[in-house]
């Protein structure tokens, strides 16, 4: 998700392979590791292993509470695809205990050229962590997608479920033994996918979700046990990211706290309600101060930061539906500072989202593609911005991209279904140009994160 950038570069390092299929008439390649499959994050042609780990946990967990809606709705087969694709290719990209391959291209690069993926001429390097060059984010939120993807198939495919509990589990021991940020050790995906928060989220947020998946203590007990060293107690959230997890992890504990068995760690599964508390508060602007609560823009909508920012609204519609069904499954009101709030009101506000972002905005614009009468045309999207292999067979070459598509101000001549584009401004305000990829480029996270709020509101109908 940046830019399209003129500048070729060709960085290397000591833990870059080529990977399977190799470009035809390139010398000295060996085949190493098969990595085909995945998702490439957006609208370019890299596999980010991070936010894809991230969107296919999002899926997952989505599925895991309504799943049932989803099914009724016809679209469960789908879900369960969707995730085993991203699934499939963890699997394959943990090669060895402690070894995972985190991205596959690198943006500079790939940024070089706009093709589409058939015609993709730019490297295919691919880059891994490993002992040596640590990367306990990308490990962390790998393991947390497997173990939340292994309760979904545990009854459908039981022996697929274990497979991914037992890549789970080593690659959470990875990341836990040994630790580090994997933007230091796989440089090129700094300003792409860099880890801001650091990895300390993440090993949290991997050991929830296998606690989840297994019930074992052990885990549970690292999430006890690390609750404040690892800011889990500490830092009060008012964002919910690919980047950032702890309002996850802190509405997933505050959710063990009903159940009898937890009765007895009551003292430190509080102070996670107290913080997941801050985040449900801070996105419905009642948190006493101001920088406590997330900005709105004029028509509504929250507001973190100019660049996709729907990501972040898609986040907290999903965050606050889980934790608005869980109040009223408990019977519970939401104490914030400002006044109380039942589990209808942050449903309904999460709702106030998804109206505003499928089209009750001041562009009446539907930001999820595919959608109502006005949604964007000019989608940052390679495959979707040059004409399909169907439509012409010739080879688009990796500038001619450039020329005759990316500039092109017509509309794109595929329809992108389903992707949710990155959104206004600030001020309510967008421009619907293939080149201003802040607001038009779409990206796996934004629309997984809709999927269990959509189901949760079809459900209504
Ligand atoms: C918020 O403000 C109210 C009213 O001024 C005050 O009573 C309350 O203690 C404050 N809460 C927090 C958490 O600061
Ligand atoms: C949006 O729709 C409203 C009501 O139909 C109309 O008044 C307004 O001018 C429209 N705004 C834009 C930007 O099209």
């Amino acid at each position: 998700m940046a830019k399209p950038c003129h500048k070729a570069s060709s960085t290397l390092s000591h833990n870059v392979l080529v990977t399977y299929p190799t470009i035809k008439g390139s010398i000295g390649v060996t085949i190493l590791v098969d990595l085909v499959g995945g998702y490439y994050d957006a609208g370019d042609n890299v596999k980010f292993g991070l936010p894809m780990a991230f969107t296919v946990t999002l899926l997952s967990w989505a599925a895991i509470e309504y799943g049932e809606k989803i099914a009724s709705a016809g679209e469960y087969v789908h879900a369960m695809e969707a995730i085993k694709w991203g699934t499939d290719y963890f699997v394959k990209a943990h090669t060895q205990s402690n070894v995972l391959w985190v991205e596959v291209g690198d943006g500079e690069t790939d940024h070089y050229c706009w093709q589409r993926p058939e015609d993709m001429t730019t490297s295919r390097r691919a880059y891994k962590i490993d002992e040596n060059n640590p990367g306990s984010d990308a490990a962390g939120e790998t393991a947390a997608a497997l173990a939340a993807a292994s309760i979904l198939f545990r009854k459908t495919n039981p022996h697929y479920s274990q497979l991914l509990l037992h890549h789970a589990q080593e690659l959470f021991e990875f990341g836990d033994k040994f630790r580090g940020k994997y933007d230091e050790s796989v440089e090129v995906v700094k300003g792409y996918y860099t880890s801001v928060s650091g990895y300390m989220d993440e090993l949290l947020w991997a050991a929830i979700w296998l606690y989840k998946a297994t019930e074992k203590e052990e885990y549970l007990k690292y999430v006890l046990e690390n609750a404040y060293d690892f800011g889990g107690t500490t830092w009060a959230m008012t964002e919910f990211s690919w980047d950032v997890k702890y309002a996850g992890v802190q509405a997933i504990a505050s959710m063990l706290l009903m159940e009898e068995k937890h009765k007895k760690h009551e003292v430190i599964l509080e102070q996670y309600r107290s913080k997941a508390n801050h985040y449900i508060c801070a996105c419905l602007n009642l948190n006493n101060a101001s920088n406590d609560n997330v900005d709105r823009t004029p028509g509504g909508l929250l507001y973190i930061r100019q660049w996709n920012n729907i990501q972040y609204v898609a986040n907290a519609a999903f965050l606050l539906t889980v934790y608005s069904d869980h109040l009223l499954a408990t019977n519970q009101k939401l104490q914030c500072p400002k006044g109380e709030v039942d589990s209808n009101e942050i449903f309904s506000f999460a709702k106030s989202q998804v109206d505003y972002m499928l089209g009750s905005n001041p562009m009446n614009m539907s930001y999820l593609v595919g959608y109502g009468p006005k949604y964007p045309q000019r989608v940052h999207h390679r495959g979707a911005s040059i004409e399909s292999y169907k439509e012409n067979m010739g080879f688009i070459g990796c500038t001619q991209g450039f020329d005759n598509w990316y500039g092109n101000p017509k509309p794109n001549p595929n329809i992108l279904i389903g992707a949710l584009v990155g959104g206004p401004d600030r001020n309510d305000q967008f421009r619907d140009a293939r080149g201003n990829y802040e607001q038009l480029e779409a990206c796996t996270y934004n629309t997984a994160a809709l999927v269990g709020v959509f189901a949760r509101l079809y459900d209504l109908e």
